[in-house]
């Protein structure tokens, strides 16, 4: 699902300030995997999502994803790789806090193409599986945190991507609401979905559906463990 072959990125590249957020990074993803990504603050954790998502391109090296080179895309097929293969779930919700739950999930498929009716069928579907739905006519900024998290699940979701990702998700969130997301995650690995976590919570240590911990120090990835339960 996923090829990462040595990829640098330098921001402020060719400048005094010039800085190797990531430095040969290979990555292997199979379809279906859960990873978590571990590291310390600045190991370069949402470097390596944001490229993989195709919001930032490596300074060189090649990231494939569901067979399409990303590394390369122009910023226009950027934007619909994100549309068909990938959710983004971050850490600050990034909700338009004035319009309800329904409207905020509802809003990637508003170009999409798809009819009202289907539109309708997919946000309800998302939203159950998010469990929020029962707040689907609340306004975004009357909802508790644990909420707000569930919608911004909910409006990732919501077109069916094959490719989830996750910048600290649980960092704002109670231990109840961590556990919640936690078992939403489960959920979507047992429907094959592709999921990347990047958390420092202790939460995420030895879950049973995380396949592989991938631990980053200073731009490196510096273990690769396979399976769970192994020791450091
Ligand atoms: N736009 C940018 N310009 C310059 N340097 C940046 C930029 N974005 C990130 N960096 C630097 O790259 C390094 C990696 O940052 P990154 O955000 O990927 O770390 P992280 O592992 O996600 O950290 P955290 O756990 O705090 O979120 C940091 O030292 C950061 O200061
Ligand atoms: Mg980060």
């Amino acid at each position: 699902m996923i090829e990462i072959k040595d990829v640098y990125k330098t921001y402020n590249e060719g400048t005094p300030e010039a800085f190797d957020a990531l430095k040969a990074i290979d990555l292997h993803v199979n379809k279906g995997e859960s990873v978590v990504l571990s590291g310390v603050s600045g190991s370069g954790k949402s470097t390596l999502l944001s490229l993989i998502a195709g919001l930032d391109k490596p300074s060189s090296g090649k990231i494939t994803v569901d067979n399409e080179l990303i590394s390369k895309l122009p910023d226009m097929h950027a934007s619909a790789y994100r549309a068909k293969t990938v959710g983004v779930i971050f850490q600050h919700f990034n909700l338009l806090e004035a319009l309800s739950v329904e409207e905020n999930v509802m809003a990637p498929l508003i170009h999409s193409g798809y009819d009202l009716v289907k539109i309708r069928e997919m946000t309800e579907k998302s939203m159950s599986l998010a469990s929020i739905l029962h707040k689907k006519n609340a306004e975004v900024k009357a909802l508790s945190g644990g909420e707000k998290q569930r919608c911004a699940i909910a409006r990732a979701l919501v077109h069916e991507p094959k490719l989830i990702l996750c910048d600290e998700p649980t960092a704002n969130l109670d231990r109840a609401n961590s556990l919640k997301f936690i078992e939403i995650l489960h959920a979507l690995h047992d429907m094959g979905k592709t999921i990347i976590v990047a958390t420092h919570d202790p939460l995420f240590e030895g879950l049973s559906f995380v396949n592989k911990v991938v631990h980053m120090e200073d731009g490196n990835i510096v273990n690769k463990e396979q399976g769970v339960g192994s020791s450091e």
